[in-house]
């Protein structure tokens, strides 16, 4: 098919991540700085804008789309853009990364739309540290989303733990108890340098994968598995069980080699990689033309050609991207 979407080295996109706002009702200190400046709601692509660029990927052969943000679900009328895109025929993966607070009003609709995953961003089961984490959120209203979405009957929950030294490196064990009881799969992450955070300092929180998967084996059966949800993870089987346990390690364990997936910033800039600042200003060729898609695949399909090879993180010097993880969709 002469439309398929591969890159100079040879990587076929098929995982396009969508992020529908910059905005969020936490303010996670790995993500955002305290002082954090939103984009301008006119900056941002309409409902119909993020629809037309979902379904111009799907025609191109991406068949696995995530929405993220920010927090997806405090955008207004989101719902809309889930049925949307939920109808797209060869859209085989359809799934969500939220903080839960607004699943126990959305997660059946979202499952009636056509979601059949979502990850869920849950560090810490005490809190005292939620509310230190998030600065601002209650533990509750995200136990209150958890327990929304196993409800809903998505296929399957993920749980994203950031690991931070000192913060919560001390509960992985307790977080995988946690998905063990419930039936959910967990994946833990290494925080990446994204956008200067005055008052984290990420070089002395950093706790790598190693040294989690050394603390779960202290009490687990870790199982390797090659198995794969076509992102970044590497899973291991608790035991016998269903359950599985991901690490995403940007540092210890670079997993560029195989990336299939672009991202879109709310105001419509395709990022080529998250930990890059290559780019392609889709918003400018979507208002230029505004009945006619074919601009906007000539520069999706122009935009392979500048994917760089990988990211390159250093935790020791101040980041070299200004953009915070939440103007990033993760
Ligand atoms: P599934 O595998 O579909 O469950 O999703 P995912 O783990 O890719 O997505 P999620 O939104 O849950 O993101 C989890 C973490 O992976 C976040 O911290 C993302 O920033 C990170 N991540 C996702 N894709 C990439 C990538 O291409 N590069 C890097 N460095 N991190 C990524
Ligand atoms: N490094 C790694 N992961 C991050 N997330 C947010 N900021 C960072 C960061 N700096 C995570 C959130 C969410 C996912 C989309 O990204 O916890 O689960
Ligand atoms: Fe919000 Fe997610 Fe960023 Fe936390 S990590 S501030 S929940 S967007």
């Amino acid at each position: 098919e002469p439309n398929r979407l591969i890159d100079r080295f040879g990587r076929e996109i098929k995982y396009l991540r969508i992020s529908v706002t910059d905005r969020c009702d936490l303010r996670c200190v790995y993500c955002m700085s305290e002082d954090m400046q939103f984009v301008p709601r006119s900056q941002l692509l309409t409902l119909e804008e993020l629809y037309r660029v979902g379904k111009t990927f799907v025609e191109l052969g991406v068949n696995k789309i995530r929405i993220t943000g920010g927090e997806p679900l405090t955008r207004r009328n989101i719902l809309q853009l889930f049925h949307a895109l939920g109808q797209l025929e060869g859209l085989d993966d359809f799934t969500l990364t939220t903080n839960a607070t607004q699943l126990p009003r959305y997660a059946q609709e979202l499952k009636a739309a056509g979601v059949n995953r979502i990850n869920i961003s849950l560090d810490t089961l005490q809190p005292e540290r939620f509310r230190a984490i998030t600065r601002t959120g209650e533990l509750q209203n995200t136990l209150d989303g958890i327990d929304a979405a196993l409800q809903a009957g998505f296929d399957r929950i993920k749980i994203n733990a950031v690991i931070l030294k000192h913060r919560n490196h001390d509960e992985v064990v307790d977080l995988v108890r946690f998905c063990q009881e419930r039936g959910l799969d967990i994946s833990f992450i290494e925080e990446m340098p994204l956008g200067v955070i005055s008052e984290h300092d990420r070089a002395e929180a950093y706790y790598s994968s190693d040294q989690i998967l050394g603390d779960l084996q202290q009490v687990y059966r870790m199982v390797p598995t090659t198995e794969t949800t076509g992102g970044p993870s590497r899973y291991y089987r608790l035991g016998d069980s269903e359950t599985r346990v991901g690490f995403i390690s940007p540092h210890s364990h670079n997993f560029c080699d195989s990336c299939n997936r672009v991202r879109m910033t709310a105001e419509g800039r395709l990022l080529l990689c998250l930990g890059q600042e290559h780019s392609m200003d889709l918003r400018r060729v979507l208002r230029a033309n505004p009945l006619d898609d074919a601009p906007l695949r000539a520069a999706i399909h122009a935009s392979m050609k500048i994917k760089p090879k990988g990211h390159e993180f250093d935790l020791t010097s101040q980041p070299v991207l200004f953009r915070h993880m939440n103007a990033t969709g993760g």
